[in-house]
C-alpha cells in the first residue's frame, strides 16, 4: 500500500505517468466517469481549505465514488482530544482512502503508519503540500510544455509557504532549473530546503528582496500568500503583509509569456487587475487540481492501468 506523505514519495517516471494521466482524463472526462464506483474517500480536514478539500471531493465524485469527512478539528473528535493515530484507524474501516490536512508538521506522515488505507498529505503545518505541487506542475507543463530549463520565481513567504517547499523539492529534480528566491528577510526559505535541497543538489538560486529585481528572466512567477494563521504575534504580521503586491504596471516588465502561478487564496498580493492579463494562470491552476487528483486517487488505488469502462 502506498502513501503520499512527501512530494518525493513519487519517481519523476512516476510523477510523469502521473501527468500524463491526469492529461488523459482532462481529455476524457466521460471514459473514467465510474472508474471509483463504490470506493468511498474520506477529507479529513483539520485546517481550513477550500480548494484542496473541494477539489479532492470533486475528484472523487467525478470518478464515480463516494466522498466522507469532515472539515474542522472543531467538528471532529480532536475536539475532545482523540489522536490523529486512533481517528484514522477508525477511518480506515469507513473509507478506502484519505486526504489529511493538519496544523502540525508530521501528522499525515504518523497517520500513515496506523492506517490500512492510504493517506494524502494535503497539507501538514508550515511543512509541505505534495499535491498542490502536482498540481502546479501539471499547470507549468501544460503551460510550457516542459519541466525543465526554467528560471522560476517564488515570492512572498518562503518560510511558512509549504507550497512552496513541496514544489523547490519536486522541480529539484529536473535538469536546468533555476530558482529566484523573492522575500523579505524575516520569510526567507527555511534552511532544511535552501540548505539540504538547493545546496546540495547544486541548483543555482539567487535570494532577493525586490521583486522588480528579476522580473524580467523568470519564466514562471509564482506568488504566495503571507500565512497570517503561522505567525507568532499579529505585529510582525501586519508589517510584512503587504510587502508585495503584483500589478499590472510590473507585469510591463515581465517576459510575455511568462506565466503567473498562486496556490490560492489570494489576499492582497496579485492586484485584481492581473487577473484579466493573458499571463495569469491561477484560476486555471485551481482546475487542473481536480484532474490531478483524479489521476492521484486511481494511482494509489491501484485502479491506474485498469481500461475504465466506457
Ligand atoms: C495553500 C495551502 O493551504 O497551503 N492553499 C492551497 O492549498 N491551495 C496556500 C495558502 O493557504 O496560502
Amino acid at each position: 500500500m502506498r502513501h503520499l506523505i512527501d512530494p518525493l514519495d513519487f519517481s519523476v517516471e512516476e510523477i510523469d505517468a502521473l501527468l500524463d494521466l491526469a492529461g488523459e482524463i482532462e481529455r476524457n472526462r466521460e471514459k473514467y466517469s465510474h472508474l471509483c464506483d463504490g470506493r468511498t474517500l474520506a477529507t479529513l480536514f483539520y485546517e481550513p481549505s477550500t480548494r484542496t478539500r473541494l477539489s479532492f471531493e470533486a475528484a472523487m465524485l467525478n470518478l464515480g465514488g463516494r466522498v466522507l469527512g469532515f472539515a474542522s478539528a472543531d467538528s471532529s473528535s480532536a475536539a475532545k482530544g482523540e489522536s490523529i493515530s486512533d481517528t484514522i484507524r477508525v477511518v480506515s474501516c469507513y473509507a478506502d482512502i484519505c486526504a489529511i490536512r493538519h496544523p502540525k508538521e508530521g501528522a499525515p506522515k504518523v497517520a500513515s503508519q496506523f492506517s490500512g488505507i492510504p493517506v494524502i498529505n494535503a497539507g501538514d503545518g508550515g511543512h509541505q503540500h505534495p499535491t498542490q505541487t502536482l498540481t502546479d506542475l501539471l499547470t507549468i507543463r501544460s503551460l510550457k510544455g516542459r519541466l525543465g530549463d526554467l528560471t522560476i520565481g517564488l515570492c512572498g513567504d518562503l518560510k511558512f509557504g509549504r507550497t512552496v517547499h513541496s514544489l523547490i523539492k519536486s522541480l529539484s529534480r529536473y535538469q536546468g532549473i533555476r530558482f529566484a528566491l523573492i522575500s523579505p528577510d524575516e520569510l526567507r526559505l527555511p534552511d532544511y530546503i535552501r540548505k539540504e535541497v538547493l545546496d546540495r543538489e547544486g541548483i543555482p538560486y539567487e535570494e532577493v528582496s525586490d521583486l522588480e529585481d528579476v522580473m524580467g528572466k523568470l519564466d514562471i512567477l509564482y506568488m504566495t500568500r503571507v500565512q497570517r494563521e503561522r505567525f507568532f504575534n499579529e505585529e510582525d504580521y501586519v508589517r510584512l503583509k503587504d510587502c508585495y503586491i503584483l500589478t499590472s504596471k510590473k507585469m510591463a516588465a515581465a517576459k510575455p509569456d511568462m506565466a503567473v502561478l498562486h496556490p490560492l487564496p489570494r489576499v492582497n498580493e496579485i492586484a485584481t487587475e492581473v487577473d484579466s492579463d493573458p499571463r495569469a494562470a491561477y484560476f486555471k491552476q485551481a482546475q487542473y487540481g481536480v484532474y490531478v487528483r483524479m489521476a492521484l486517487i486511481a494511482t494509489l488505488l491501484n485502479l491506474a492501468g485498469r481500461e475504465p469502462e466506457c
